[in-house]
């Protein structure tokens, strides 16, 4: 049954991890005091239905899943098994391309669209380890992710705001991304893993270019999504999108280069998850593509 915040329901999944309301109220009635958060508690938590950020979670090796994410988790698993390659490349490459961003860069502000559950490594630890003073402000439209935002708020010696908005709406969360950073000064944009959501390519393209218009000359954007390279990843896909959640559309690699239209790329280019940079060795190629690039 779906739990809408300010309704009195409890419910718990079938491993026993409990999401009480007043659990959930009482998170956002202490994120509302005590951290910079930002944005309307209208949404609805659904554990009846996978939901991406859970599923992500879920092959990542997280807890704050539901059965019904498990289960759509583990259809695209039996088709694809190299999703959970993906999902650990994917995080992988959050590490090097802020690491990138910050050390060898010099950014010291990120903006980080569709974020997900907290996980090791979430932006503002890797940056804040560089530089203390990076500032970042979070981007979700998932109930679930605002619930856990607190975890993202962590305040060493810079900054971290969580904001519940849609990436489409940029005017708003440019505007509301303010209140931490300073749009006069380059930002890192990360929008890994969220494109996919935006099935219209052209809607895609308009919604990632306004962004970025927000953001000055010496900004960077970096971005990964699953790209339709492989059979098996067409149809764990198409199994995915009959789940019920949010359908993940798969691009082609050079629909998924086209983001990046007008930037610079920066070495080595657009490449397969794992390959930017990597971290050990000779990564396995899977089906989803990264890169990393500067506004002129
Ligand atoms: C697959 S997860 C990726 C999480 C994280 N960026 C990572 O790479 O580990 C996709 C995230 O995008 C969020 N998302 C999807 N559509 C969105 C939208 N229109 N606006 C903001 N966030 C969105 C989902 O709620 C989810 O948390």
């Amino acid at each position: 049954m779906p739990l809408r915040y300010g309704v009195t329901v409890g419910v718990a999944d079938n491993r026993g991890v409990d999401v009480s309301q007043n659990q959930a109220e009482s998170q956002i009635a202490q994120q509302r005091t005590a951290l910079r958060w930002t944005g309307a508690v209208t949404s609805t938590l659904d554990v009846s239905v996978p939901h991406s950020a859970r599923v992500w979670n879920y092959w990542l090796g997280g807890k704050d899943n539901f059965a019904s994410d498990r289960a759509a988790g583990d259809q695209v698993r039996a088709i694809f098994p190299e999703i959970v390659e993906a999902a650990r490349y994917s995080r992988a490459f959050l590490r090097q391309a802020v690491t990138y961003l910050a050390d060898e860069a010099g950014i010291r502000q990120f903006l980080d669209v569709g974020t997900g559950l907290p996980t090791a490594d979430n932006t503002h630890q890797v940056a804040q380890r560089i530089a203390p003073q990076a500032r970042v402000v979070y981007v979700d439209n998932d109930p679930m992710v605002l619930a856990h935002a607190r975890v993202l708020l962590t305040d060493p010696a810079g900054a971290t705001q969580y904001l519940n908005a849609d990436l489409h709406d940029s005017e708003r969360v440019i505007r509301e991304a303010r209140a931490t950073l300073d749009f006069s000064q380059p930002v890192g944009l990360m929008m890994l893993g969220v494109m996919g959501h935006v099935g219209d390519p052209a809607q895609a393209r308009d919604a990632v270019r306004a962004l970025v218009s927000f953001l000055p000359a010496g900004s960077f954007l970096a971005m990964s999504d699953g790209t339709a390279t492989s059979e098996r990843v067409i149809e764990s896909h198409r199994q995915y999108n009959e789940s019920g959640a949010a359908p993940y559309h798969l691009r082609e690699v050079a629909d998924f280069t086209a983001f990046f239209d007008g930037l610079d790329l920066v070495e080595p280019g657009v490449v397969p998850l794992g390959h930017w940079r990597p971290e050990d060795g000779s990564p396995k190629v899977v089906d989803g593509y990264c890169g990393v690039a500067r506004k002129p």
